[in-house]
């Protein structure tokens, strides 16, 4: 039992008058409260194994010399007592989320980088204490969500950072509690069957054969240059456009690959007569459709900068009259596939090779949701690899799923799930609804701009990013404004160059933004910008 210091109104030990599932305590001065052997958390020990007496013969006949191990000193998130102990902990988070997004009033902490730090230090204290803080979990969490940039709060839209779905957070907790790892059948057996049904259903919904799952745009886009190369034993070179993510080109250079063709994107879309003037230049002695080194050429379907989308089907025409292998970075507009309204500005998407889809942007997951759809499923066959203890031939041959070739990661959690459970919830018209709503309030924000002379817009919007200035502002003054109002914690706003001159941009993935909100980020920015 604890101490008589031990403070019951800070940690309160949960008494149970009936019986049913228990929980474990933790004493704040080190000792632990077992209501319940832990072992028990296993699921094959029982109560008794606590009760063995060391000199009884053991099963292979010898007295036990040691005692039985201490139990171990925190509960399971699953086992025997199936998920139990995590319910009194996840009031704990849900408590400390709440107390957390009070306590920082806004989109984002006040008082810059060196504030927060310090206040977040001084609230974490000792990260590794010598006794555990039975506190920590609150004490963790409130923190984070006091100095969190909150991709919920109406005034957070720099990024391309949605707010996740509740019920994508919660199938995320029972992927954490599961854990499989999805680089062997016998690690995941239901969840790699899931994995496979969904990256199916989402690639045949870009017009592809098959995807996989990844951390995001930046893994995709790479594993697309992988497949590409290994596609060309000679090695490929790739033609982008100057709008393309900056993941394209480093991961040419991460794959050893000759410098990139940059063609010019003068509008912030790639310009379709200089990217048949660059692949005709780069053809080999026998014209066009023959290049010297094979290419790849990476268009983008939802710039990071403006959200614009490259001219699919002249890309992809050009691309098949000069032999050159085609990829779409659709991390932030693959999201528009869901919408009846706004698939159209998608057409074309089915003549790439690959396309990276990301539904942690414009798909409302929490990270990291990625996929990289292929248009033949024998085209991930440059994954392929053998490593015994997870794929060993005879298994393979006994109709084990092989899952080392479905990505170059090896563990690799179930983010599959958080996705399934979104898609299947809200179903194609929930989940468009969503694209419909940001995109129409988009357009609402690029409305009220150009009705205000006090500002400049860019242009309306194609998905739901709006690039706008104070009017006449230079562009240290439009730098200015964005760092003024992330200082003082009152919006966050990116920023993006565009036409040579820096914009602030508000990239709107909020469905529960209103009509007040956009008004109250317009009224902040004016009211930031020097007269
Ligand atoms: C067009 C595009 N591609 C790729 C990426 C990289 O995605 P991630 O940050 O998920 O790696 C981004 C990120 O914003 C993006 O906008």
């Amino acid at each position: 039992m604890c101490g008589p210091s031990h403070d019951p109104a800070r940690t309160p030990h949960p008494v149970r008058t009936s019986p049913g599932p228990r929980t474990n305590t933790f004493c704040p001065h080190g000792s632990t409260h077992f209501r319940v052997p832990l072992a028990l958390h296993s699921g094959r020990v029982g109560p008794q194994a606590y009760k063995l007496d060391p000199q009884a013969p053991r099963p292979g006949g010898q007295p036990m010399s040691t005692p039985p191990p201490p139990p171990p000193r925190a509960p399971l998130a699953s086992g025997a007592e199936d998920p139990d102990p995590l319910r009194p902990l996840l009031d704990t988070v849900l408590d400390a989320l709440r107390s957390g997004r009070h306590a920082r009033g806004g989109p984002l902490p006040a008082g810059g980088p060196d504030t927060v730090t310090a206040k977040l230090r001084a609230a974490v204290g000792d990260v590794l204490p010598d006794h555990g803080d039975p506190d920590a979990l609150r004490t963790l969490v409130h923190a984070l969500a006091e100095g969190a940039a909150d991709p919920a709060d109406p005034l957070c839209a720099a990024h391309l950072h949605c707010p996740p779905l509740a019920v994508a957070a919660a199938a995320d907790l029972a992927a954490s509690v599961l854990n499989p790892s999805l680089d062997s059948w016998d690690q995941a057996p239901a969840a790699s069957a899931l994995e496979a049904l969904v990256t199916r259903e989402l690639a045949h919904a870009t017009g592809l054969a098959d995807a996989v799952v990844t951390t995001g745009g930046t893994e995709s886009n790479q594993l697309a240059l992988l497949l590409a190369r290994e596609s060309h034993p000679g090695g490929v070179r790739l033609v982008c456009g100057a709008n393309a993510h900056h993941s394209l080109p480093r991961a040419a250079w991460l794959l050893g690959l000759p410098e990139p063709v940059v063609v010019p994107a003068p509008a912030g879309t790639l310009d379709p007569a200089a990217l048949h003037q660059a692949l005709t230049d780069l053809a080999g002695p026998h014209g066009p459709g023959s290049p010297r080194t094979p290419l790849v050429v990476a268009a983008t379907a939802g710039t990071t900068d403006a959200g614009l989308i490259d001219p699919l089907p002249e890309i992809a025409g050009l691309c098949a009259a000069h032999g050159a292998r085609l990829h779409v970075d659709a991390a932030h507009g693959g999201g528009l596939l869901f919408s009846d309204r706004h698939r159209d500005k998608l057409t074309g998407l089915e003549a790439a090779h690959t396309v990276t889809l990301d539904l942690h942007k414009l798909g409302w997951q929490p990270v990291p949701a990625g996929l990289l759809a292929v248009r033949h499923p024998r085209d991930l066959t440059a994954l392929h690899h053998r490593a015994d203890y997870l794929n060993a031939g005879d298994d393979t041959e006994a109709g084990i799923p092989d899952l080392v070739g479905r990505s170059l990661r090896t563990t690799r959690r179930p983010d599959i799930l958080k996705v399934a459970a979104t898609l299947k919830t809200l179903g194609r018209s929930g989940l468009g609804a969503l694209v419909d709503q940001v995109c129409a309030r988009a357009r609402e924000l690029a409305d009220l701009i150009h009705a205000d002379p006090g500002l400049e817009l860019y242009d309306r919007p194609t998905i739901s990013t709006v690039l706008f200035r104070p009017a006449g502002a230079t562009d240290d003054t439009v730098a200015a404004v964005r760092r003024t109002l992330l200082t003082d914690g009152r919006a966050v706003l990116g920023r993006a160059r565009l036409d040579d001159r820096l914009w602030l941009k508000a990239t709107l993935l909020n469905p529960h933004t209103q009509s007040e909100d956009l008004a109250t980020l317009l009224k902040l920015v004016e009211g930031s910008t020097p007269a």
